[in-house]
């Protein structure tokens, strides 16, 4: 796919193989991390399921003691066909990206026709007794601002956590206009609208999400990044495809583990993590807020490391 939001050209320069981990790679990064402390991992992109195999790297996470959960964030395209393995090697949830439920508007956003294959991977997982589903949903003006209540009713009906995210200015995110961005706020008030008082939960965690209760009991979630940036709580760490480590979604520059990692210097990696995550201090969405303008870099599809689809959401 090629959501609009996050991966806009048709034409990338696209990593050498040489480049990319391969998963005992992979593996042995996150035995480090884990080490440091990590017990949570998110397989998320671009789009995990175009590794051939991505279940052989659940495999090896899963045999992990330190590693509790394994979460995988995808489009669905190709879920129905592979989430028997997965789950078999061990995945425990899973996050699909759904942003409309209308057929032409997810052509004009993604770029590719594919929403019936979305809801078949949504059921099949379903069908397999996966717990903990959530959906993502990107709320853009003009786009899908009068689609929420629909899409918090679709998750509802499969006991799906669905969360709003607000749009973010985001690198990839070439579109991206502050009048563009729908406020937790006023997604509030159109859910409110639809289905009644709504109650937000008190936070209990570092989860990005703000969560919210219907009169139903119906749990959602709302990811206040742009309008309540919350880089102050964030814990995330990502690493590229080709072991480059961000602390920030935003961040110019991440450190290099992959030079390390192949000469088999793992106390430099030991070293490196901890110092860079003692030291951090990046705020990109804090320093973001209340800009009208679009501020993020990384449009530049020859670029590997800017856009959100190389980082992960
Ligand atoms: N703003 C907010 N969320 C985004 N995502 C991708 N691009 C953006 C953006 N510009 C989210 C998608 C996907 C997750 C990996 O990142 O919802 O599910």
């Amino acid at each position: 796919m090629r959501c609009t939001y996050c991966m806009p050209e048709e034409d990338y320069e696209w990593l050498p193989r040489k480049d990319v981990l391969h998963y005992g790679e992979f593996t042995s990064l996150v035995e480090l991390f884990a080490e440091a402390g990590v017990q949570r991992v998110r397989l998320t992109g671009g789009e995990p399921l175009l590794r051939r195999d991505l279940f052989r790297l659940i495999k090896q996470l899963s045999s992990m003691p330190a590693i509790e959960d394994i979460a995988l964030t995808t489009n669905a395209l190709r879920l129905r066909d592979h989430i028997q393995d997965l789950k078999n090697a061990g995945l425990h949830r899973l996050t699909v990206s759904l942003d409309t439920l209308d057929d032409v508007k997810f052509r004009s956003l993604t770029r590719r026709d594919g929403l019936r294959r979305v809801m078949a991977g949504i059921q099949a997982a379903e069908e397999l007794g996966m717990k903990g589903t959530k959906i993502n949903t990107v709320a853009i003006r003009g786009f899908n601002d009068g689609e929420l209540t629909k899409l918090l009713s679709f998750a509802k009906e499969r006991g799906i956590e669905i969360r709003f995210i607000e749009y973010m200015d985001v690198g990839g995110a070439t579109d991206w206009k502050s009048t563009k961005v729908v406020p937790k706020t006023e997604i509030l008030a159109i859910l409110e609208k639809q289905f009644g008082k709504i109650e937000a939960i008190p936070k209990v965690d570092a989860a990005p999400a703000d969560h919210f209760r219907l009169q139903d009991g119906t749990q959602f979630g709302i990811i206040a990044s742009t309008t309540n940036p919350f880089c102050q709580s964030c814990d995330r760490s990502r690493i590229t495809s080709d072991g480059q480590w961000f602390r920030c979604l935003y961040a110019l520059e991440g450190t290099d583990l992959r030079t390390p990692l192949r000469e088999n210097r793992m106390d430099d990696v030991r070293q490196l993590i901890q110092t860079h995550w003692s030291q951090r201090a990046d705020r990109g969405a804090e320093e973001r807020h209340g800009l009208d303008q679009r501020s993020a870099q990384g449009d530049d599809p020859n670029h590997p490391h800017f856009g959100m689809h190389v980082r992960g959401g």
